[in-house]
């Protein structure tokens, strides 16, 4: 089954703007060949900038934003939210090419996007929907819109056409786990101990979107902690964090930034970083249990 049908039944200009993240996708799948290398600039957060960043960012702003297919889009390329002429009140908030640093290893990388009404600097549970693609040996599409976790595939003839419905979080041991050991804050400590002691095994890749693709199919945990030097992590609550959270708990799972359920954050700024834990409840439930 095509992305189209099966979007079929949700309000209209979300169809649309899915549809249209969609399409770029499909570019950005082609560009990376025409696209290699860095840019000279870096972003807000002091990261250089690869090619294909800035190039899928002014994608998405002409495709989504200058098109009228949202009102507001935030950016993780862009300093501040933009604001279109546009009939709905749709607000995306988007990385645009996550885990671009491995690029230049040929790895996976991917979209990230998430989906509100009325702007965008709003908890995640108040999300109306995310998906993401990631880039990999196929490029594959995931969307949550409040009614279950879906999965498409980039065919030959250029079409999403349906892999996997209504997916649900693995149950397997696996462990993903950013920043160095030797920055870890106690509790952080205690909870990679043990996992490690229960059999845990280690799976990170470095990109944040197929790192929790793998976690979302096989189980386990994923996480970015708060660590000396930086306790509110490195990851984005808004462009990063909160749409896969919203997407791993529509599939059974949950996320936290150690402390509370991560969705019912507000943002006080569209730059603003979180702790992130993702995974299988039991995980999730673990970190947030252990004494602070
Ligand atoms: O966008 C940030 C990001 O590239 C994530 O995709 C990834 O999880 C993380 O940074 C990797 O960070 P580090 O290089 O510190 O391991
Ligand atoms: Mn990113």
């Amino acid at each position: 089954m095509h992305l189209s049908k099966h979007l079929e039944g949700y309000d209209k200009d979300i169809v649309e703007a899915v549809l249209g993240i969609a399409e770029v996708s499909k570019a950005i799948s082609r560009g990376f060949i025409t696209h290699q290398g860095k840019a000279e600039s870096d972003n807000i957060y002091g990261e250089q900038q690869a090619r294909m960043d800035v190039w899928a960012d002014g994608l998405f702003i002409k495709e989504l934003g200058e098109s009228g297919l949202v009102r507001y889009l935030a950016s993780e390329e862009q300093p501040e939210v933009m604001e279109f002429e546009s009939d709905t009140d749709l607000g995306i908030s988007i990385d645009p090419l996550d885990g671009s640093s491995l690029l230049s290893v040929n790895l996976t990388v991917g979209t990230i996007v998430g989906i509100q009404r009325g702007g965008v600097l709003k908890p995640g549970n108040e999300m109306v929907g995310a998906m993401y693609v990631i880039y990999g040996p196929l490029t594959v599409l995931v969307y949550a819109l409040g009614n279950g976790v879906h999965e498409f595939v980039l065919n030959a003839d250029g079409d999403f056409v349906l892999r996997r419905e209504n997916l649900t979080i693995g149950s397997e041991k696996r462990l993903g786990q950013g920043a160095a050991r030797n920055t870890y804050l106690l509790f952080h400590e205690e909870f990679i101990s043990m996992l490690e002691a229960d059999g845990y095994k280690i799976r990170f890749s470095g990109s944040f979107v197929a790192d929790v693709h793998q976690i979302l199919h096989k189980g386990g945990v994923f996480t970015y902690p708060g660590y000396r030097g930086s306790e509110r992590g490195k990851l984005r609550l808004l462009f990063e964090c909160a749409p896969m959270g919203y997407i791993v708990t529509q599939a059974g799972g949950a996320v936290s930034d150690g402390y509370v359920d991560l969705l019912t954050i507000q943002p006080q700024s569209i730059s603003e970083r979180a702790p992130v834990y993702i995974g299988g409840k039991r995980e999730i439930e673990l970190i947030m249990g252990l004494p602070k």
